[in-house]
């Protein structure tokens, strides 16, 4: 396979932010995290930017290439047009280069409890808390969410209002309130419809567009909407 040539336009921020230019040649099957561990290592040991697993499963390589939030580790060069144009996640505020600071969106989820809760504890002896094939496929799709922070990238509801709960909390609400086995779906439904909830959602749908697993965070979040709707209407009969 032959090698080309390109430029790759990094959008930096250190002091000020500014877009420094780098000369790569490249084979058509490397992606932009490949790149830009080729420049890293050869020509600027200063680029900073985060990435781990290099298969699109740690979700921390996410940036937004060619005006995309996309993994560079799944995004291959030899596809995008050129020359290549990287720049950090929208919505979040910069510490440098390529890296931002997520905690906002780590906090909102940690809000909707993502994880099971039993009131009624078994002892070891009663068995495993079970679940058919056919309830698991309910929650399937949303317990994909790799948490890479995408969906808020591509959001313009979270990037005009950042009290806004947002698309992959929505999702884990929804992943564990759709759970057989959960029993605290009421506190968490609570969360997801109060005043910072799911009713913000425009249902633009760019998150779902945007997410690597298909894990489809607006439609989860309309569900939730459904599902406080009926609360809401149960709880004045
Ligand atoms: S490096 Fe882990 S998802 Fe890209």
């Amino acid at each position: 396979m032959a090698a080309a040539g390109t430029q790759i336009l990094v959008k930096r921020y250190l002091s000020q932010s500014f877009y420094q230019t780098y000369e790569i040649r490249f084979q058509e099957d490397i992606t932009v995290l490949d790149a830009l561990n080729c420049i890293k290592a050869e020509q600027d040991p200063t680029l900073t930017y985060r990435w781990s697993c290099r298969m699109g499963i740690c979700g921390s390589c996410a940036a937004v290439v060619n005006g995309k939030p996309v993994l560079m580790c799944q995004t291959y060069l030899g596809n995008l047009k050129q020359p290549v144009k990287i720049e950090p996640l929208r919505n979040f505020p910069v510490i440098k280069d390529l890296v931002v600071e997520i905690d906002d969106a780590f906090e909102k989820m940690r809000s909707v409890n993502p994880y099971m809760e039993h009131m009624k504890k078994k002892a070891l002896e009663e068995g495993e808390y079970e679940q058919t094939p056919a309830q698991l496929e309910k929650l399937k799709q949303t317990s994909q969410c790799i948490k890479c922070m995408l969906c808020y990238s591509a959001c313009p509801v979270y990037g005009f209002d950042k009290n806004f709960i947002g698309p992959a909390a929505g999702a884990l609400a929804y992943r564990y309130n759709a759970d057989n086995r959960d029993e605290s779906k009421k506190e968490r439904l609570d969360t997801v419809i109060g005043e910072k909830g799911v009713w913000n959602c425009s249902f633009v749908g760019e998150c779902s567009n945007a997410c690597p697993k298909r894990v489809d965070p607006a439609l989860a979040l309309q569900r939730l909407k459904l599902m406080g709707s009926l609360r809401l209407v149960t709880s004045l009969q």
